[in-house]
């Protein structure tokens, strides 16, 4: 499973061949060009909730993929990795934005993010590597730190929500992990790996958003005019959160 001391291989064996940009597989999935289907995430779940006055913060920016289009469209932007390197890689590559803070945290929470001050939060290719314990101390501190109002976008896995019990499979090497794959699935992905997809559905998610005290807007594995644009490879799935004014403390 990927638990957070997984997620610190970020730091120690990967590459970063192009900063992020070299995980052009779900935009292959969907039959599209890659800067396509990158750009289509930012301005469907991006840039409808940025104005040049917002707050906004990204968790597990890596080496700043989708921090480029933050850092342009917000006029403050905070970036929280558990990872050293990606802190540091995200500190040089935008040396000269001076409204950009840099955090390296320990894997679940915000330190140093004030209560109800940011407008939008952010993270695509992340959470979906994060387990449901990590998932559900985020979303806390997403009810914290969001103003009435604001939204947090995340794009996190979706296997089949019946299936979650028998997520212990992914431990016990390739077979069981293999089965549970096929189990937990809704469709068969490309050949023998599941992506590393935490054991977490749409269903799950949501839940732990309510709990939280956030508001689901909407759960959606596909977009663009014709839904031509997906995350589908690996089933996973973006949730719009909102902050409603109700839950303002
Ligand atoms: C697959 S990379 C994606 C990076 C970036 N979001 C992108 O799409 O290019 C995963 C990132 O999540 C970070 N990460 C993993 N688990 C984390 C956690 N619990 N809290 C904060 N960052 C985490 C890693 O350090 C790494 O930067």
């Amino acid at each position: 499973m990927p638990s957070r001391d997984w997620n610190k291989t970020w730091d120690r064996g990967y590459e970063w061949s192009q900063g992020g940009d070299e995980w052009t597989g779900q935009a292959e999935y969907c039959g599209q060009p890659y800067e396509a289907w990158k750009q289509s995430i930012l301005d469907t779940f991006a840039a409808p909730y940025l104005t040049p006055q917002s707050v906004a913060l990204e968790v597990a920016p890596g080496r700043g993929r989708w921090t480029e289009f933050l850092v342009r469209h917000a006029a403050k932007l905070h970036l929280f990795d558990l990872n050293p390197s990606c802190i540091e890689a995200c500190r040089q590559r935008f040396a000269d934005d001076d409204h950009v803070t840099f955090c390296v945290n320990d894997g679940a929470s915000l330190p140093g993010a004030e209560d109800e001050a940011v407008d939008f939060v952010w993270s695509y290719d992340s959470f979906v590597h994060m387990e449901a314990d990590t998932i559900a101390a985020y979303l806390g501190e997403f009810a914290r730190v969001l103003r009435p109002g604001g939204r947090a976008v995340i794009h996190h896995a979706g296997r089949r929500h019946a299936m979650l019990p028998l997520g212990f499979l992914i431990r016990y090497g390739s077979l069981p992990r293999y089965l549970y794959k096929l189990l937990s699935m809704k469709r068969d992905t490309m050949g023998w790996p599941d992506g590393k997809r935490s054991v977490v559905s749409r269903q799950l998610f949501a839940s732990l958003a309510l709990k939280a005290g956030l508001e689901v807007e909407c759960q959606v594995d596909s977009w663009g005019d014709k839904g031509q644009f997906d995350c589908k490879r690996f089933n996973d799935v973006v949730t719009v959160m909102k902050k409603s004014a109700a839950s303002r403390g």
